[in-house]
């Protein structure tokens, strides 16, 4: 791989845009462009290949999930936080209600669709909301290895303003007795993890942090090497929503998304982090253009695991 080629890459996959739109169910979101197309591979020695739109800014979403799932684990170690949530594909959309109603012990099945990323949130510690909050950021901060990430405060407050689903979902789960404290409290932790503005450069090196086994690119360890192999396990196996299999069958390494845009894929077997950015989704929510660009990315550089 070099510049030229992913530069190509990037380029040859912009007519899938046209496939996609952007979220609107968070009006905020509705006003991204939905030609934005960038892609990093992040290497291990801490050096970077960009091509497009690799410093816009935009909203983490989903792909927060795994770094709060990594600070619950290290919070609460691995018994504890499965307690509360499984490890299993949903094979529902990722806003669906549907299995905490009818699995019997009401628990939501994996940490990344919303019922399991508001549990693992509710599982972070710290005095209030705001602290708890400022305590992801920090983490977040420190994995990506960029200081300049922050909240997106007009994301957040839309999130905030629109999220019933999700409302509904941990309404549900403290309803069942499976959600513990005040649950306006922990959606805000939520919302806000979500709204935090990253850009693909940053997603890309968190994405190296756990195809490295929780460690930075200076050397530095930051969680056990377990933690992240669970956190990429369940990339693999959770990561894209009931479009998991297919993403892994197609493009063979694992993949997460969130509704801004992103996608990252860390890549244990050659120690890298691999993230696109292109806001157009598909009906499940994931980067259509962006899979096809980790598709040939994985194709170039040969990272199928299989
Ligand atoms: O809670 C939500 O619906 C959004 N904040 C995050 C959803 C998301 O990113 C799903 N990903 N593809």
């Amino acid at each position: 791989m070099n510049q030229d080629v992913l530069s190509k890459i990037v380029e040859n996959n912009k007519g899938l845009i046209s496939q996609g739109a952007v979220a609107t169910y968070i009006p905020e979101l509705a006003k991204v462009s939905k030609d934005y197309l960038g892609a990093v591979i992040a290497f291990p020695d801490g050096t970077m290949l960009s091509a497009g739109d690799t410093k816009v800014r935009f909203a983490i979403e989903s792909i927060s999930k795994t770094v709060v799932l990594a600070l619950a684990l290290l919070d609460n170690g691995e018994e504890e936080v499965f307690k509360h949530v499984h490890k299993e594909p949903s094979g529902d959309a990722f806003n669906s209600i549907k299995k905490l109603e009818t699995e019997p012990d009401h628990l939501p099945r994996n940490p990344f669709i919303n019922a399991g990323a508001i549990m693992t949130a509710s599982l972070i510690k710290g005095k209030d909301p705001e602290d708890k909050f400022n305590r992801i950021l920090e983490f977040m901060k420190k994995i990506s290895e960029d200081d300049s990430l922050e909240l997106a405060t007009d994301i957040y407050l839309s999130e905030k303003a629109t999220g019933d689903t999700n409302r509904g979902l941990a309404y549900y789960m403290k309803g069942q007795g499976v959600l513990s404290g005040n649950v306006e409290d922990i959606l805000d932790v939520y919302f806000k993890q979500c709204s935090i503005y990253v850009t693909t450069e940053s997603l890309a090196k968190i994405a190296r942090f756990f195809a490295n086994g929780g460690v930075l690119s200076t050397g530095e360890r930051v969680i056990p090497k377990k933690y992240a192999q669970i956190v990429s396990g369940l990339i693999a196996t959770c990561g894209m929503y009931d479009q998991s299999g297919e993403y892994l069958d197609n493009i063979g390494i694992p993949g997460k998304s969130g509704v801004g845009g992103g996608i990252i894929s860390p890549v244990s077997s050659k120690k890298i982090g691999v993230a696109v950015f292109g806001p157009a989704l598909d009906a499940e929510g994931n980067s259509v253009a962006g899979m096809g660009i980790m598709k040939d990315i994985s194709k170039e550089m040969e990272l199928d695991m299989f």
